[in-house]
This record gives C-alpha cells, structure tokens and sequence, in this order.
C-alpha cells in the first residue's frame, strides 16, 4: 500500500472537515478500532520481513500525524464555534422580559374609593400621620377623660404629638384654612397600640370624608353613602344607619351593608343544600363599616365656623375592612407581609 498516496489524502480530506461531528467521522474512518491505521497495523504480519520494520515506521508515523492533524482542527473548530456564539443574536431565543409591578390592593381600594366621591364634586386632600394632640382630640370635642386619648389606646410620641389615630384631625385642619362650601376626602394611614390578630393591625387605613355648607342636611350624608355602597358592593346592597356616638358628630351614627355573603338572610346554603349561620356576619345579617354624622357645633367653633349658619356631615369608613369584605379576605395581616402570592391576585 503506498503510504504517501495515503498521506495526500489525508491531507485533502482533513481540508474539507468544517465540523466537529464530521471530524469525529474522519477520526474513526483513519484512527478507529476498524480504522484505515488499525488495518495496516494488521497487515504488517502479511509484509515480506525485510520491508516489515520500515512498512511499520511509516504507519507509525502516518498515525502520529493524523493524531496532530485532529487535534489542531479541533482546537480551530471549537473556537470558531465560540466565536459564533458570542458574536450572532439569534432572534429566535426569547427575550428577557421585566416584570411589571402593580398598585397595592389597599392603595387600588383607596383610589376607587377616592374616584367614587371625586365624581361626586370631593375634593382629595391629605395630612400628616404624626399630629398634634389638640387636631386628634382636643378640637374634635373630645374630652380630656376620654378612653381613647390614654395611653394604652394613642401612640404618643411626646405630651403634644402623637401618631394620629383617626382621619378625623385633618378636618380641623381642612376648615381652618378654608371657608365653606367644603367636600372633602381624606385617605391615610392610622394608628392604635391594638394586639396585632387577624382582624386588628396596629397601623391601618381610613378615608374621611366631609361636607360642610349652609343648609347640609343628615340626608344628603344618607344619599352619598348609600351611592358609594352601591358602587363599590353592587345595587343590590343595602344600608342601615345605628344610633351611636362620637363626641365630634350629633346625631352620630355607625352604618352597616346588609352582608355581602349571606345578602341579609343571616344563613349559607352549603353544597349538601343545608342552610347554615353565616360566618361572615356572624348570622347578624348586617356588616359594619363606618362611622358617621352630622358635625358637631363645638367642632364648628374650635375652627372659627359659626355653627348657626352652617351644618354639615362628616363619616369615617376603614379601607382595609372594605377591601377584606370586597374580595374575601379573611386576615388583615396579608395586606401588610408583602407575600406576591397574595398581592398579585390584585
Ligand atoms: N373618626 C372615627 C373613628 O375613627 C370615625 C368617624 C369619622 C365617625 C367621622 C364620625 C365622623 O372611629
């Protein structure tokens, strides 16, 4: 067999190898088990011996070249095909995408809340969480006995300043920098040392809204919050005022929706088509959700309103209680531990 035929093939061949599957082809064909340099291996035995020892030589050295030749093709291969990698975009491959954020459920609750009463002819004001002892009580006609300026119930943070624990002082702030005709809401956080549970949270969220003008009658305040039930529970909700009292309204009252669960009837049907006591109202049938009524004259006097001339209403609604009734959630706690699990059902 001639050797340097060989050779120039294999020189020829290992030019057209632009792969690595077809340079793993190429190494088997010259240097496998059935190979080109394993048959002339075998052959040898067939060679006459004077020529047998330089036959095996060139063998020898045809299969170290071939060796050179695969391993210096394959080290140009692999890094042209990094190259390739490095420098191509391939546009088939997805893309990266960004994950869009999302309002919180209570801030989303807020804002539909606050549009509601916008649509009215409200206006939306805030005021600062941390307040003066004097707004929080003392100018809403709340005596100095009273249980809820105690420590044990208002975050104090020195004898004047405390964490606000109701909307209510931004009322005091509202009227004495303007003059009536007022209708305003004010959404915000609130405060109160409360034993965190599964209905209470030491910080929550509060709208108070307010009117105040010549001739507010308690009617107007019954009309505008059955409207507001309504847009936020369905028309088929319905309202009824309690007698109750704050010392900052008179009459005051605290209102209740007729349950969102049960609509009134104080029972469930369960799947077995056997009635049992609602658990959402407790089988009351009615579900509370704000305090209201019409703003006291002492109130009117503390700012520099004359309460003869004008009369106005003012309520307070919870916004994390609205929002656990408006979708079923039954702990207040999930608002407040950033778990996507439940904020991204919103
Ligand atoms: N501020 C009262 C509360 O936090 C709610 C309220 C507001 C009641 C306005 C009447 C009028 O409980």
């Amino acid at each position: 067999m001639d050797i340097a035929a060989i050779k120039a093939q294999i020189d020829t061949e290992i030019q057209k190898v632009d792969s690595l599957p077809a340079l793993e082809e190429f190494r088997v064909k010259y240097l496998g088990r059935k190979g080109l340099i394993a048959q002339l291996t075998a052959s040898l035995a067939t060679i006459p011996s004077e020529g047998r020892a330089n036959f095996g030589q060139q063998v020898n050295a045809l299969k170290n070249t071939l060796s050179t030749l695969i391993a210096e093709k394959q080290k140009s291969l692999t890094t042209a095909t990094a190259a390739n990698v490095g420098g191509a975009v391939d546009i088939g491959l997805p893309g990266i995408s960004q994950e869009l954020g999302r309002l919180h459920p209570l801030t989303q609750m807020i804002d539909e809340i606050c549009l509601i009463f916008v649509r009215l002819g409200f206006s939306v004001v805030e005021g600062p969480e941390i307040e003066t002892e004097y707004n929080n009580f003392t100018a809403l006609n709340i005596p100095a006995e009273h249980p809820s300026r105690d420590v044990f119930d208002t975050f104090y943070i020195n004898q004047n300043l405390l964490l606000r624990s109701h909307t209510s002082p931004v009322q005091i702030r509202v009227m004495k920098s303007q003059k009536p005709p007022l209708a305003v809401v004010v959404p915000g956080r609130v405060y109160r040392p409360d034993a965190v549970d599964a209905s209470h949270s030491f910080m929550f969220h509060q709208i108070e809204g307010f009117m105040v003008d010549r001739e507010i009658r308690f009617s107007d305040l019954k009309g505008i919050l059955k409207l507001f039930a309504q847009e936020v529970f369905g028309k088929e909700i319905k309202m009824r005022f309690r007698p109750h009292f704050f010392p900052f309204t008179e009459p005051s009252a605290e209102v209740d929706i007729s349950c969102i669960i049960c609509g009134g009837h104080q029972v469930t049907r369960s799947p077995g088509h056997q009635e049992k006591h609602c658990s959402v109202c407790g089988g009351k049938g009615w579900l509370e959700i704000l305090g209201a009524g019409m703003i006291h004259p002492n109130v009117f006097k503390n700012v520099g309103y004359d309460p003869k001339k004008y009369t106005g209403f003012a309520f307070g609604l919870g916004v994390d209680r609205i929002a656990m009734l408006k979708y079923g959630i039954d702990d207040i706690r999930l608002f407040y531990e950033n778990d996507l699990r439940f904020l991204k059902q919103f």
